[in-house]
């Protein structure tokens, strides 16, 4: 049976293995983080909620490494999240020390890891992974695009009074205030989202959508993690079960779209190998002309990954 671990049992890291244990697809999920006691409290919460909620995967909480031997998918949500205030960018400084501290200390005890990444500024962070790890493009990927499209599908599920389930939506471009939510690619039960709401309704859920991260840290004084946790389980789940989900993923691109050597939300297959498959979708002018200029922050915020001493 798969070993999965959630590095990081704060708010995001919590509710990802906590989401985890209610799919009931493994037998354990090991929670790290340095602050032992809280991922031992979390997961023994977890595993109290178990014969309420009617699932056997026990979460097992620990400070040690030792734990996480042999883990086939890891998730990465270490790190410091924003305040009211502050940007995903501005928490390079410390989140890239922490992902490579993880990264480092997971590759010791698991040779051969899918590495899921959570940790902002997330595209960057993801890189940091990579970078580190030596491991494939294909096992190293960042989770953004499936939190993004949900909070766009859940905002045009409110104008247009549906159920969230039958929006299906896609977005590229980095986890940022830059991304490119695409209303050409999303469609309600296969409808075209365009027929069903007027433009300028659609351009302001598209701008909501962009900052949907800072409404909640306005909101609660931290970022989200209800729906980024159970994002990253998405992601888990895809792939345990080898379920071959079309997700947007933040991807290693070697010439897609015109992009080399950058870590960008583009549609992936996800299957138990990790991305199977990046797909190109062939966009217009003007979304290119958006995917381009979020490339290019992501790429600034790279620099400055780049110039860091570690
Ligand atoms: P949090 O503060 O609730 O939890 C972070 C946890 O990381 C803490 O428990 C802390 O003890 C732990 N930690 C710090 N250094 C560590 C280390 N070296 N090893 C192991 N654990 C360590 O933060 P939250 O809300 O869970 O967010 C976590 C990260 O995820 C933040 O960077 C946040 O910006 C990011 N995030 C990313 C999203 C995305 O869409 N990619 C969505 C939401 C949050
Ligand atoms: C979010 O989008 C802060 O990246 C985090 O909620």
């Amino acid at each position: 049976m798969a070993k999965v671990t959630v590095v990081g049992a704060g708010n995001v890291g919590a509710t990802c293995a906590n989401v985890l244990a209610h799919g009931n697809l493994v037998n354990e999920v090991v929670l790290l983080d340095i602050q032992g006691d809280l991922a031992r409290g979390k997961a023994l919460d977890t595993w109290q909620q178990a014969p309420i909620e009617d699932y056997s995967t026990h979460v097992i909480g620990t400070e040690d490494y030792a734990a996480t031997a042999n883990s086939d998918i890891v998730v990465i949500t270490a790190g410091i999240p924003r305040k009211p205030g502050m940007s995903r960018d501005d928490l390079i400084s410390t989140n890239a020390k922490i992902v490579r501290s993880v990264t480092q200390s997971i590759l010791k005890y698991s040779p051969n890891p899918i590495l899921i990444v959570v940790s902002n500024p997330l595209d960057v962070m993801t890189y940091a992974a990579y970078k580190t790890s030596g491991l494939p493009a294909s096992r190293v990927f960042g989770m953004a695009g499936i939190l993004d499209t949900a909070r766009f599908r859940a905002f045009l599920a409110s104008a247009l009074d549906v159920s969230p389930r039958d929006i299906q939506a896609m977005l590229l471009g980095g986890h940022g205030d830059t991304m490119v939510p695409l209303p050409r690619f999303t469609t309600v039960s296969g409808i075209p989202v365009t027929d069903l709401i007027d433009s300028s309704e659609l351009d302001a859920i598209i701008e909501r959508t962009k900052v949907g991260g800072g409404e909640l840290v306005k909101l609660m004084g931290t970022s989200a993690w209800y729906a980024p946790g159970a994002a990253a389980a998405q992601m888990v789940t895809t792939i345990l079960k080898n379920e071959r989900r079309i997700f947007p993923v933040c991807a290693w691109l070697e010439g897609q779209y015109g992009l080399q050597d950058i870590f960008l939300g583009v549609p992936v297959k996800l299957g138990k190998n990790g991305i199977e498959q990046t797909i190109e979708l062939k966009l217009n002018e003007g979304e290119m002309a958006l995917l381009e200029a979020s490339a290019g922050h992501v790429r600034d915020v790279m620099k400055v990954y780049d110039n860091m001493t570690f």
